[in-house]
């Protein structure tokens, strides 16, 4: 049968405290309701998942368009039950079955998903399929969520409100997750019929469980007995326990695939990143965006790579920062080294501590061992830049490009103005400013030429005894 899904996702969430929409903090590098796209979209196309919005809905919209899914817009948000109501036009002429997730549970998984999709479809021995399914599970602290009430055959009864509920209803641990799947048709029918909470006004989606089963209709439980998937994020220590749970996944994935992690309590990998078999992460490593490393890469302590790609063999030393570049095979970086964006190492270069590369690329074997900015700058193969070098790219308007051709030596503490050619298998002094053409094969000086004055400190010291 096939499956329409809706996440709602138009609630501030004031207990977070923040001026951001909840929906759009992060855990384990994506938004929170970007988790549940991502779940939702192993189920469905997603041209059949549908998100409502309200709060800060441009910037909820603008995150997921590119995953191609449909927006409905909740005005004021007036509870859950209403958020689902705005779908109607969208979803009510669609048959089959209807997800309803909250943009809120990021670490929801596929599979349970499929689960519920299948428990829905079975029907029991004594009654055809019901008209809805819920995942339940207990927790050792139920507090904040609604309650369900099962019956002597594990039909569900109702949903009943953390502060709706009686004193003795408020022991049962069993809560509803926010995960439904429903028969469409028998939802658009009755989903008017929910009335407003006495106490705060809104229109609770939870009020369906009694109401399709006062039609007569069964509401069933899906109980899993693991309750981490479930987690509804509403405040911040909630959302710092979803972020460790999906690094901690995120960890386990990848040491099963065959990566050594050092600490994995410690790193942090962001869902998208891809790491080959054999490399090692060592503690405290921050691997984020669409990062792909290779094998047998070392990846150093404290080493932070954003967007990048770590090709095969490759070196990260301790505390290296790369953003946006590429490094190649067997090459190496740091300790102490910064990549900005598009710095590109060709294979075997290497880049040692406190250099920084903008724009940059070091061809093959290249160097650049210490103390050096080098930026909008091409490197031919083989080339070495001395210690302390630094080039001058920008005049104070625009920014203009070094080419150093192959096998070239650039003396250390040289200072290269651009735009500038240095050619290949060319020599610079050390110290040198250099502010024109180097040709092919030359030796370049631009320093003033070291004068030795013998004798000087002894006649100094003879001229200051002699005057009183
Ligand atoms: C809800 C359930 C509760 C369940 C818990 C699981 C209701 C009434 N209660 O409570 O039984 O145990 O989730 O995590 O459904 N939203 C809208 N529009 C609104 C209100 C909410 O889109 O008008 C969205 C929110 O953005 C959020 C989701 O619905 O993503 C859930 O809302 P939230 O306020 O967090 O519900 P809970 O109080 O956690
Ligand atoms: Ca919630």
């Amino acid at each position: 049968m096939s499956v329409s899904i809706a996440i709602l996702a138009a609630g501030l969430g004031t207990r977070m405290r923040s001026k951001r929409a909840k929906v759009l903090h992060r855990a384990g590098g994506l938004a929170l309701v970007e988790h549940v796209v991502r779940a939702a979209r192993s189920l469905t196309p997603p041209e059949r998942i549908v998100i409502v919005t309200g709060h800060q809905a441009e910037d909820v919209e603008a995150l997921l368009r590119p995953s191609g899914v449909a927006f409905v817009r909740q005005g004021p948000p007036k509870g859950t039950g209403h958020a689902l109501a705005c779908c109607r036009e969208k979803l009510a002429h669609v048959p089959g079955l209807l997800m309803v997730l909250y943009g809120d549970t990021p670490l929801l998984s596929a599979a349970t998903l499929e689960k519920l999709r299948e428990a829905q479809q079975r029907p029991s021995a004594e009654q055809s399929s019901p008209a809805a399914t819920l995942i339940t599970t207990a927790l050792d602290d139920p507090s904040g969520y609604g309650r369900v009430l099962v019956d002597a055959h594990g039909n569900v009864e109702a949903i009943v409100e953390h502060k709706d509920c009686t004193a003795e209803q408020r022991q049962t641990r069993v809560i509803n997750s926010g995960i439904y799947c429903f028969q469409a048709d028998l939802l658009w029918r009755h989903l008017s019929e929910v009335q407003p909470n006495p106490a705060s006004g809104e229109y609770y989606l939870t009020d369906m469980a009694a109401i399709l089963r006062g039609h007569g209709h069964s509401v069933r439980a899906l109980h899993v007995e693991d309750p981490s998937e479930l987690l509804g994020i509403n405040t911040r220590i909630e959302l710092a326990e979803a972020d460790r749970i999906l690094r901690e996944r995120k960890a386990r994935e990848l040491m099963l695939a065959g990566v050594t992690i050092e600490g994995p309590e410690t790193v942090t990998i962001d869902a998208s990143v891809a790491v080959g078999q054999d490399t090692v992460i060592e503690p405290f490593v921050r691997l984020l965006g669409h990062t792909h490393i290779g094998e047998d890469c070392h990846i150093g302590a404290g080493a932070i790579v954003e967007s990048s790609v770590i090709e095969d063999g490759a070196m990260l030393q301790p505390y290296t920062v790369i953003a946006n570049s590429r490094v190649g095979k067997g090459a190496s970086v740091g300790p102490f080294a910064r990549l900005r964006p598009n710095a590109h190492l060709e294979a075997g270069a290497r880049v040692g501590n406190f250099v920084e590369l903008k724009n940059t690329r070091l061809g093959a074997g290249a160097k650049a061992q210490h103390l050096s900015y080098l930026g909008d700058t091409q490197i031919g193969a083989g080339s070495n830049i001395g210690a302390g070098t630094i080039t001058c790219n920008y005049d104070g308007e625009k920014k203009h490009e070094t080419r150093i051709g192959e096998g070239a030596f650039i003396g250390s503490n040289s200072t290269l103005v651009a735009p500038l050619d240095i050619g290949a298998e060319s020599y610079v002094g050390a110290g040198s400013v250099i502010t024109e053409e180097v040709p092919k094969g030359a030796l370049a000086l631009g320093r003033g030429r070291q004068v030795n004055k013998a004798g000087w400190v002894e006649k100094r010291r003879k001229k200051s005894s002699a005057t009183p």
